[in-house]
């Protein structure tokens, strides 16, 4: 398999190399172009020079002159008429020479083997130990004609420092490519982690462990990437608590209907007990219609498609008509109830809306003491209805108040398992405000009350 850290590596190595390619082409053309000819000049010059100089002196020993000379950095060969080669200074690799190129510098000729030399790609002409690649001039010597060929010594020219800077150039490849592979690593990691961290994550498993302490664009990846993972699991976690809500919201009822259906089949029960029964039944099958009710109203709002249709009416008449609908609930439980309830339009969706104050009210009475007490009040202010719901009922512990808007939520099961319900009738309250663009505030004493603030925008 590819993986992008070798692909990463190869790449930039590629790079590196294919930058040395180019800059050692470019400065042998310019070897080729400036400085051969630059170099011949200057090598005849010295070879001009060093005639000069033996034709001047003719008294000097010449062999022995060229071997000091050579100890210089020079390379010689002399070749007198005869054609016999003398060598001075290390030795040429190759010794050939035509016969036809030392007639010529015999002859009077300049050789401008350097010039000459053939041109090939990398900067071999300069390096070339060979005979052909040199100068010749002609030189007069005690009456007798010699052809001098010299070419500077490359070990010479190669000193300590030319040494050095070629250890400088190897060593800084080589640490290049050291850091390539590490820095890679580095860079890569984190992208390795994210891959392992989306596998476990297909497989249900959020608990994922990334690094977010990198400050670059990977560790902003991985922060979001860990909360997503966070939503992923709070989200997987609701949806298996709603399905084994709803599960067994469901399966109480439809075993007590079982159960209560099978008593039923027993012929010699009495007329008083079958009519018992068959109220029990009801009840169950009314719990189960209200629970698919809210469901299905519950989806709807999630689905959050234009459910909201807004028109104008009076929400303190609303409320007025609701507690009527109440009445009889509230006589029998023997709790008082007060309001003050001007009238307030909205422009707000009034079967949704209603549906809030029926969930309040409700809970007000249902969560009541005997004999207790309901204020429900409305104000507005501003550009916005207040409408208030306290009751003198079993009240709520601060841990609770945080919860009682979850789906399926109940607080204190002892107290509230004793009165229906199913636990949705505030989620429901909360996603209508919501999608009013309303708020909804709890404050609480337990034992001593309860008192709901709904705040929703007038139009
Ligand atoms: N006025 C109140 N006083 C005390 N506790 C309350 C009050 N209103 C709500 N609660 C608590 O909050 C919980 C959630 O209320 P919610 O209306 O969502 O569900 P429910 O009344 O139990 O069922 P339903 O879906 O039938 O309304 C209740 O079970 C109750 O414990
Ligand atoms: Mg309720």
């Amino acid at each position: 398999m590819k993986t992008l850290y070798i692909k990463f590596v190869v790449i930039t190595i590629g790079m590196m190399l294919i930058s040395f390619i180019l800059a050692f082409i470019l400065s042998n053309s310019y070897y080729q172009q400036k400085l051969k000819p630059i170099n011949d000049q200057k090598n005849t010059q010295v070879a001009l020079d060093i005639v000069h100089f033996v034709e001047t002196h003719p008294e000097m020993e010449l062999n022995e002159f060229l071997e000091s000379l050579a100890a210089t950095g020079y390379q010689f060969c002399l070749v007198d008429e005869a054609g016999n080669k003398t060598f001075f200074g290390e030795p040429f690799r190759d010794q050939t020479l035509p016969v036809s190129t030392e007639k010529k510098v015999l002859d009077g000729e300049v050789y401008h083997g350097i010039l000459k030399f053939p041109q090939e790609t990398f900067v071999t002409g300069f390096f070339a130990n060979e005979l052909k690649n040199t100068i010749g001039v002609p030189l007069n010597y005690n009456g007798n004609g010699f052809a001098l060929l010299l070419r500077p010594d490359i070990k010479f020219l190669f000193n300590e420092m030319h040494v050095l800077f070629g250890w400088i150039v190897a060593l800084t490849i080589l640490i290049s490519i050291v850091m390539v592979l590490i820095n890679t690593r580095y860079l890569v990691k984190p992208i390795s982690d994210l891959t392992k961290a989306t596998k476990s994550l297909e497989n249900s498993d959020f608990n994922v462990a990334l690094d977010i302490n990198r400050h670059d664009e990977l560790g902003e990846l991985s922060k979001s990437f860990l909360q997503m993972a966070r939503r992923l699991e709070q989200t997987e976690d609701i949806r298996k608590e709603f399905i084994s809500n709803i599960s067994h919201d469901i399966q109480s009822p439809l075993s007590n209907i079982k159960g209560y259906t099978n008593l039923l089949e027993n012929k010699s029960i009495t007329t008083e007990e079958k009519n018992q029964y068959v109220s029990i039944i009801n009840g169950e099958i009314e719990r189960l219609s209200s629970l698919t009710k809210q469901l299905l109203l519950l989806a709807s709002l999630d689905r959050n498609e234009d459910i909201v249709k807004k028109q104008p009416f009076d929400v303190g008449q609303q409320i007025k008509d609701l507690i009527r609908h109440y009445q009889w609930l509230i006589g029998e439980k023997g709790i008082m109830l007060g309001y003050h309830l001007p009238d307030i339009e909205i422009i707000a969706d009034p079967s949704l809306v209603n549906t809030v104050w029926d969930n309040l009210l409700s809970n007000a009475i249902k969560y009541n003491k005997p004999n207790g007490t309901i204020e429900i009040s409305a104000e507005k202010k501003g550009e916005s209805v207040f409408v208030t719901f306290e009751d003198s009922g079993i009240g709520l512990k601060s841990s609770e108040i945080d919860r009682i808007f979850d789906r399926f939520y109940r607080a204190d099961q002892s107290r509230t398992r004793l009165v229906e319900g199913t636990g949705l009738g505030l989620s429901i309250v909360k996603t209508i405000i919501d999608l009013h663009g309303g708020k909804i505030t709890v404050t609480s004493n337990d034992k001593k009350g309860t008192k709901f603030i709904v705040e929703l925008p007038i139009r």
